[in-house]
């Protein structure tokens, strides 16, 4: 069986080269799923994620939530508890910064923190998945730590997904946590 590592790199080059219009298809797919879920599940706090390195584009669902009056959340690398994930609420005005990973964050603030515990649905980004909901990430355990026992708390989360990321069988450590559910755009 492939490592770990070897899947990561793997997926990554090939989301990498999706076309624009692959993108744009999926990202139109996965926005129709997640608000067709997020009505379901008639939820109010939602966490995203701003896309990076191929992911499915996360802002025409972030667009129609706001709309909607509906309250988005991004993740945060907590400033001093290593490996932990806070989330901030997200608005148009949102001051943001670039993290130790690249990506775009809310500057921190703690008017803007929101208790994972009191989420309706977390929505993770991934970079392989299989028929079992195994979700393999970018390696750093930060949404292992956050979904850990999910079960027993208010959230659900959900993971999104071109096609090309499903795998066979992903290799599971002790630490994994399967998701509730994957949207495939
Ligand atoms: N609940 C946890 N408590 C302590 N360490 C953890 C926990 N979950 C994961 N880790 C550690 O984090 C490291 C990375 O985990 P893993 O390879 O599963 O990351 P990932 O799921 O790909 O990443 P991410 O969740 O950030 O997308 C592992 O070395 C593991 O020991
Ligand atoms: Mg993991």
């Amino acid at each position: 069986m492939e490592t770990r590592q070897q899947i990561r790199s793997q997926i990554r080059k090939i989301r990498r080269n999706l076309t624009a219009l692959q993108q744009t298809q999926a990202e139109r797919l996965v926005t129709r799923q997640a608000l067709h879920f997020i009505e379901q599940h008639q939820a109010e706090h939602i966490a995203l994620y701003l896309s990076f390195d191929g992911e499915i584009s996360t802002q025409s669902l972030i667009n129609a939530l706001w709309q909607q009056g509906k309250s988005v959340y991004l993740p945060v690398l907590h400033p001093f508890s290593q490996g932990h994930l806070l989330f901030l609420a997200y608005m148009p005005t949102t001051q943001m910064q670039v993290n130790a990973f690249g990506i775009l964050e809310p500057q921190l603030d703690i008017r803007a923190v929101w208790p994972s515990e009191q989420l309706d649905i977390i929505f993770t980004p991934l970079v392989a998945f299989d028929q079992q909901k195994n979700r393999l990430g970018m390696g750093g355990g930060f949404y292992d730590r956050t979904l850990e026992n999910w079960q027993q708390k208010h959230f659900i989360p959900v993971g999104l997904a071109h096609a090309c990321q499903q795998v066979d069988m992903l290799p599971v450590e002790s630490w994994d946590i399967p998701l509730f559910d994957i949207l495939i755009g």
